[in-house]
């Protein structure tokens, strides 16, 4: 697996990739990578000759306050499971190789979308994902680009993206990788605490439990929201950012169970924010 750190470096190697016919793929992570990262690079290798990783911390996607100098990493053992997983190249700039100190020039969606869910308590979070994943696109140039459903609510704001400004990269959204007991992985479950880590599995306790009731015919989504909610109330290391029921596509707050519902949530265990969500009936892809 070749290592990039330099744009340039990326830039030659795919043109010489591209010179020999190969199709390329591209894995946008923030590194500390687990299984549901390597699943998003198995499916990339599955549908593209040359698969193209980035490891970066991106700073303009973090607010104030939030754990941009404590995310964890660890890039060596990143580049073992990318190299395991077939992948061609890793990414892993430094913060000045991506931003000019300078830089003013952001992407962001002019709606309410990025505004709903993780957007409420993140207003800058999506303006920074939307601008780091369109420079990573004009910088390795994918024929298909993939994103996990871990975070449903950028992966439909990168769909979004990409229609309005014409990128013709197609987005293939890959299912979420769950421990065992059911916990979504993420590279920030290495917060919690071992008494945390048994609390946080009220998160998928309670996307089951929806996902139950809207197979079981549930039609009122405030229903099953309110359900779930109760569900999380029962553990006391849990405080709820929010619960939603909103349309798969636009993002918007939805009451009834019609066309494509996303039931997503943030909840807090002890002073680590965790993400959840299922799907019921949603067909993601843009007309
Ligand atoms: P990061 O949190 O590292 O995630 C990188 C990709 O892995 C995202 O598409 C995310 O949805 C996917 N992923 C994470 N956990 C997963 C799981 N348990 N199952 C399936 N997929 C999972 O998301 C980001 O980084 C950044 O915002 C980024 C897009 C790289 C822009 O900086």
């Amino acid at each position: 697996m070749i290592t990039a750190n330099t744009i340039a470096e990326v830039r030659s190697q795919v043109l010489a990739w591209r010179k020999e016919g190969y199709s390329i793929g591209l894995v946008p992570t923030m590194g500390y990578l687990h299984e549901g990262h390597a699943s998003l690079v198995d499916e990339a290798v599955k549908q593209c000759d040359k698969v193209v990783a980035s490891v970066f911390v991106n700073p303009t996607q973090f607010g104030p306050g939030e754990d941009l100098e404590t995310y964890p990493r660890d890039f060596e053992h990143d580049c073992r499971l990318l190299e395991e997983h077939g992948c061609s190249m890793v990414f892993h700039p430094e913060v000045a190789e991506m931003y000019f100190e300078d830089a003013a020039t952001y992407v962001e969606i002019q709606s309410d979308m990025p505004k709903q869910l993780c957007g409420k308590t993140r207003p800058i979070h999506f303006r920074g994902v939307c601008t780091v994943v369109s420079k990573l696109f004009n910088i390795v140039c994918p024929d298909k680009a993939f994103f996990g459903q871990k975070d449903a609510q950028q992966l439909a704001i990168i769909r979004k993206m990409v229609r309005d400004l014409s990128y013709g990269i197609e987005i293939v959204g890959c299912p979420i990788i769950r421990e065992e007991d059911g916990l979504a992985k993420s590279s920030r479950n290495t917060y919690l605490s071992p008494e945390e880590r048994k609390a946080a599995l009220i998160l998928s306790k309670s996307i089951f439990l929806g996902q139950k009731m809207a197979q079981e015919g549930e039609k009122d989504a405030g229903r099953i929201v309110e359900a779930m909610i109760r569900n999380i109330e029962t553990e006391p290391l849990a405080r709820i950012d929010y619960v939603s029921a909103v349309d798969g596509i636009t993002m918007m707050p939805v009451s009834s169970m019609e066309g494509t519902v996303l039931f997503a949530m943030a909840v807090y265990i002890g002073k680590t924010r965790l993400i959840d969500n299922f799907d019921y009936n949603v067909n993601t892809h843009l007309p």
